[in-house]
């Protein structure tokens, strides 16, 4: 494992290595740098700004979250933990569905848009068609200065830094992370969680160094390096997945299909026996994730039915003792992940899915950084140079280095390095920014004219 002075592991050397590859592994500082905004002393979250007042939050009744492609995966984990942690009934739509049918969002709702670039035209129109409806309007978004930004009402920003490959991973875990203490400030609105506040947002404090773990973790990379090779001559694969790891499945499968042009489908496991197992046999791979010991205890019977059917299994695991060894036995192979808290587990388990992506891609030659399967206009990401400078730059100037507490070891830091000029993920010349794909004319029109916080940091 390489590392550069910056605490960025694999960096390219002498732009040699793609982008994609690169950013997997800026992942752990992108999710350090977003958490540290809304981290304040004594555990308190910063997130109280427009239209999450605790006045506002009061009047909330329902959460609609809406985004596109890899971002609307990212919303999908929002509403387990909101539903869990706020107890606020919340709806997750893809943004090119939204105003096809009669929906509830009203002045009651907080409405939520999940975006990378801020320019993706459907989740443009599904704010702004929420706006219309009376709905209190926040950006999820890695553009600061962008038509989403400008039209909703307020901003949580992901510091995931530049990006420059077209399929999407820190900006991902950045939005899962950041929607997961959306969950967690929603429930304080509420007065909830009070006995178990210090434990969740501790545990999620940790998720940039858990993710830093898996990516370092010696046998995790040469073990994906042998599925990719195993998987190459397939043409399908299935990634199964139950509760908050399906989002997880469903991203996998985004990513394999979009840079390694597989025909892969994520599906809840729970699902599969009800037709779609027809499809199981020697030609179709199946990636299946099981961590708990009810997961195995439920997958158990199912494993059978693929192994009757000599489909191969590939399962992705953490290390450690199972009461019930018979899945892991079953498997062709397993990908192990380090043991993580189970609220941080689907932001980890996407880990192994990304970098399959990475590895069958470049297995088959493919161009891994520009896959081609997002719609993008000529206009992508514009002004992402400026904007990464003003959101990374300044960030890194003006504050001490975000400190991550590491598991089981109170105090110890893992300190993201600052004092660069550009900020250690504004690594590269190309300036395309992912996912940009409206140049900012939303198709609805979506610029209210409102500007939102205007990206700006909730930190000093
Ligand atoms: O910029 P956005 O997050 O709004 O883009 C949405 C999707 O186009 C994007 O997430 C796309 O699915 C990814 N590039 C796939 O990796």
């Amino acid at each position: 494992m390489v590392m550069d002075g910056l605490g960025n592991m694999n960096p390219p050397k002498n732009g040699d290595r793609p982008y994609f590859i690169k950013e997997i592994n800026e992942q752990p500082n992108a999710l350090a740098y977003t958490l540290a905004q809304f981290m304040g002393q004594n555990f308190q979250l910063k997130m109280n700004r427009p239209p999450l007042d605790d006045q506002t939050l009061k009047s909330i009744q329902k959460t609609y979250i809406t985004a596109c492609g890899t971002s609307y995966h990212a919303a999908m984990t929002a509403r387990y933990l909101i539903e869990e942690f706020a107890q606020i009934p919340t709806v997750v739509e893809p943004a090119s569905e939204c105003g096809r049918h009669h929906s509830l969002v009203d002045e009651t709702t907080l409405a939520v848009a999940v975006s990378q670039s801020g320019r993706s035209p459907d989740t443009l129109a599904a704010l702004d068609l929420a706006r219309r409806r009376g709905a209190h309007t926040l950006a999820v978004v890695n553009e600061a200065d962008s038509p989403l930004t400008e039209a909703a009402m307020g901003t949580l920003l992901t510091l995931a830094g530049k990006v420059h490959s077209k399929a999407s991973t820190k900006a991902f875990t950045s939005q899962s992370l950041v929607l997961a203490l959306l969950g967690l400030r929603l429930a304080q609105s509420r007065n909830l969680l009070r006995k178990e506040w210090r434990q969740e947002i501790e545990s999620f404090s940790r998720v940039p160094e858990m993710i830093r773990e898996a990516l370092m973790k010696k046998d995790l990379e040469p073990k994906v390096i042998e599925v990719a090779k195993f998987l190459n001559p397939y043409f399908q694969t299935f990634i199964l997945a139950r509760g908050h790891l399906l989002p997880m499945a469903l991203e996998g499968a985004l990513k394999l299909k979009e840079v390694a042009k597989i025909h892969a489908e994520g599906y809840p496991a729970g699902e599969f026996g009800h037709g779609p197992l027809a499809m199981a046999g020697p030609d179709t791979p199946i990636i299946m994730f099981s961590f708990s010991d009810e997961e195995e205890a439920n997958s158990l019977s199912l494993a059978f039915e693929l192994k009757a059917r000599n489909a191969p299994l590939i399962l992705i695991t953490e290390d450690g003792p199972k009461k019930d060894q018979a899945l892991a036995s079953m498997a062709d192979t397993c990908l192990p992940l380090p043991q993580v808290p189970s609220r941080l587990r689907p932001m980890v388990a996407v880990i192994p899915l990304q970098l399959l992506a990475f590895h069958l891609g470049q297995a088959r030659g493919l161009d891994v950084d520009h896959p081609g399967g997002t719609l993008q206009p000529e206009i992508r990401g514009l002004g992402s140079e400026d904007t990464a400078k003003s959101q990374i730059g300044p960030q890194i100037k003006s504050q001490p280095a975000p400190q991550i507490l590491a598991p089981g070891a109170p105090g110890s830091p893992v300190s993201v390095q600052a004092g660069s000029q550009s900020g250690p993920l504004d690594s590269g010349p190309d300036q395309a920014g992912n996912g940009g794909q409206a140049g900012g004319q939303g198709k609805a029109g979506a610029r209210s004219g409102k500007k939102g916080n205007g990206g700006a940091p909730d930190h000093p």
